[in-house]
Order: structure tokens, then sequence, then C-alpha cells
């Protein structure tokens, strides 16, 4: 079994779809949820779907063994971010590498970087005028929305679109895509698939 550690901020609504996507697959389980906001929904969809998750601090992530210890004793192979706003540590990318993976909503290089997430995104692409956006998936590595990317999709941005009409078209290929990248990159000849075919 090879498992997986989701990192979320937020809703997590991409977390629960990754959940639910492996509950009863035969090789791949999400066992945890890391979470650095205590208010954030994810830890109760997490609770609702019986995954345990975990709150911890800026001085956990950056400044203790904590996180590391806790992906050590869990057994965890994969780190996926879903929605997770914080850089990942220098530690974590060399016990995690090509093994930690990122989703952002738009089609990077463009848009991306320190402040780029969610809601902030959306507008910026708005107000560039583009004819479409969508979604891209990479490796992480030490800069934010940086690593190698795996998978892009695309959708259209209509006129009259706004952040919130083109957020929920990102989200649809979210919810499509990432579980099956997801799956993928764990298991490249689960279903006869080379990575490079994603590319
Ligand atoms: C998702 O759209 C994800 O792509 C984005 O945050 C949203 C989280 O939604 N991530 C970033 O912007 C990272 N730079 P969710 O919490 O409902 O899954």
């Amino acid at each position: 079994m090879q498992r997986i550690a989701i990192f979320a901020s937020g809703n997590g609504s991409n977390a629960q779809r990754i959940i639910e996507y492996f509950q009863g697959h035969p090789k791949i389980q999400v066992t945890l949820v890391l979470c650095n906001n205590p208010d954030a929904f994810v830890i109760e969809r997490a609770r609702n779907m019986h995954i345990p998750s975990v709150i911890f601090t800026r001085h956990d992530l950056y400044h203790s063994n904590h996180l590391q210890d806790i992906l050590s004793v869990q057994g965890i192979d994969f780190l996926v971010l879903a929605g997770f706003l914080w850089l990942i540590p220098n530690y974590l990318l060399q016990a995690y590498p090509s093994r930690i993976i990122n989703i952002h909503p738009a089609l990077l290089p463009n848009y991306g970087g320190k402040g780029m997430y969610g809601k902030r995104v959306h507008e910026a692409v708005i107000q560039s005028n583009d004819k479409e956006s969508g979604i891209s998936i990479h490796y992480v590595n030490e800069h934010y929305d940086d690593g190698q990317i795996i998978f892009q999709a695309k959708c259209p941005i209509e006129p009259g679109d706004t952040p919130e009409s083109l957020a929920n078209k990102v989200h649809d290929l979210e919810y499509r895509h990432y579980p099956e990248i997801i799956e993928k990159v764990i298991e490249p000849s689960a279903d006869g698939a080379s990575l490079m075919e994603l590319r």
C-alpha cells in the first residue's frame, strides 16, 4: 500500500475528492490530512471521512522535527498539496524526492508565485483578458508553483465570466483530473499509461 498524506489550508474540497477517489483502492490510500489552520473546513471533512488530521504551526513545519516524525511514524510514502499555502521546507523535499505534488488553479508558468492562490489567481486571470485558464499539476520544489509540470487541462473564459464562475470551472477540472494524476504518478503503469503520455 502506498500511503498518501494531504496538506491543505482551507476548504478542502479537493482533499475530499481525493480521499473519496482512493477509498477501496487496492494499492493507494489517503491516511492523513495535515493542516496549518485550526479553523479550516478540511479538518471537518477529514473527520467525516474518518481520516485522522494533524494541525501544525509554522514552528512545527520550519523549526522542528515534528512533521517529519509524524510522516515517518505514519509510514507516509507520498505528499499531495491541495490548497496548501505555505512553502514546503527543504528537509521534506529531500525526504520525498519526486514524491510531492501540487495543484495550481491556472496555467503555469503564468499566475503563480507567492501570494497567488485561490480567488486571487482567478481575479488576475479575469483582469488579463486571457481567453482560457485551467489547472496545472506539478512536482513541488523550493519555490512557489515552480516545479516540473506533470499535467495541464484548460477551460475557456467566456464574456461575463467572473472570478467566482471561473473558480467553479477550474474546480471542476481539478476534481476530474487531480485524483487520476496522483494515481498515475504513484503507480505509472497501473493502466499502461506512462507519465510521458500525460505531459
Ligand atoms: C484549489 O483551487 C487549488 O488549486 C488552489 O486552492 C484551491 C483550494 O480549494 N491552490 C492554490 O491556489 C495553490 N497556489 P479546496 O480547498 O476547496 O480544495
